[in-house]
């Protein structure tokens, strides 16, 4: 099927990249989120990054000719409006998801796939929102997804043989390696490991055992992580690792309770958006 209009609703740290990955890829792609300057500042991330890739030769094509396929809406009716393709990357919160594939649902064209970049809520939770949720597929990315190859691609109860391959075709289209996870099981893959290691790490700090850049060290020196847990939080935002720990947590994933996650989270201490996390960023 042709992809004339692509979607990214949620224009944050996932959704600006997800939408970089699709204009490099050649499509015109409809940017949504609540506020101007979130779209603003979305763009100007996006800019950025394509003038390091160009710099690098691992894209050919010009940036701002790239730049220019993007359109930026803080209105959902633009965005969605006979999409072909869209995907969702809001807050980890599974009211306010269900109301943006409601919203799609009604305005996105017959045919259309409508993926979710969540990292922890059930595809088939999702889906209830929706009267096709045969279209509706997981297409979790990692960030930041313009440098990370990885893109899970997850089926609900009801997605349909067909979307999964449709979504399977997207994530090559874009450039990624995208993996089948048939369980829509909570944390799918991934996170399902990344927790682990993240609950591991909390322990050793919190029993006294190591600290915070002993833990990053050891991961980076000795595992070869290519940066710390701490550090990939603080990247990544606490506010994720808050959030999607918590998720899992409610639908049965036994995980250990960090309790520097929630405090931070409650401080608004968000990692380097914010300035601060498990480390200062001036
Ligand atoms: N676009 C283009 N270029 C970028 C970029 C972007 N968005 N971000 C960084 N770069 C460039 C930098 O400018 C830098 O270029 P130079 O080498 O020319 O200076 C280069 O990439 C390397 O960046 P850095 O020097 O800042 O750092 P690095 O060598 O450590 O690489 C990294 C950065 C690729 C992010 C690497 O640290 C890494 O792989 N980290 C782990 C990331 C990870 O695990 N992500 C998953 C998080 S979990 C998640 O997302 C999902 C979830 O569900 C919670």
């Amino acid at each position: 099927m042709e992809i004339r209009k692509f979607t990214v609703v949620g224009a944050g740290s996932m959704g600006h990249g997800i939408a970089e990955l699709a204009l490099i890829a050649g499509y015109d792609v409809w940017l949504n989120d609540v506020a101007e300057n979130i779209l603003k500042n979305a763009k100007e991330r996006i800019g950025w990054s394509l003038k390091r890739l160009s710099e690098k030769g691992s894209i050919k094509e010009d940036p701002e000719k790239i730049l220019s396929r993007l359109h930026l809406t803080v209105s959902q009716e633009e965005a969605m409006k006979d999409t072909d393709f869209l995907i969702e990357a809001v807050i980890e919160d599974i009211n306010v998801k269900k109301k943006v594939f409601e919203k799609a649902d009604s305005l996105a064209s017959k045919d259309a796939i409508l993926a979710s970049n969540t990292s922890s809520l059930p595809i088939t939770e999702i889906a209830t929102a929706v009267k096709r949720p045969e279209r509706v597929v997981g297409m979790h990315f990692f960030n930041p997804p313009v440098l990370m190859q990885l893109v899970e691609i997850i089926k609900g109860e009801k997605t349909s043989e067909e979307t999964m391959k449709r979504a399977y075709e997207m994530g090559k289209k874009l450039g990624r390696d995208p993996i089948l996870v048939k369980k829509d099981v909570p944390g799918f893959l991934v996170n399902r490991i990344l927790f682990r290691v993240n609950d591991i790490s909390c322990l050793l700090v919190e029993k006294g055992k190591a600290d915070v850049l002993e833990v990053d060290a050891s991961a980076i020196y000795e595992l070869g992580f290519p940066m710390g847990v701490f550090l990939l939080q603080d990247y990544a935002g606490v506010d994720v690792a808050y959030l999607v720990g918590k998720a899992m947590g409610e639908r049965g994933f036994k995980a250990y309770e960090c309790k520097a996650f929630e405090q931070l989270y409650k401080a608004k201490n968000l990692g380097v958006k914010t300035g601060k996390g498990f480390y200062s960023y001036p």
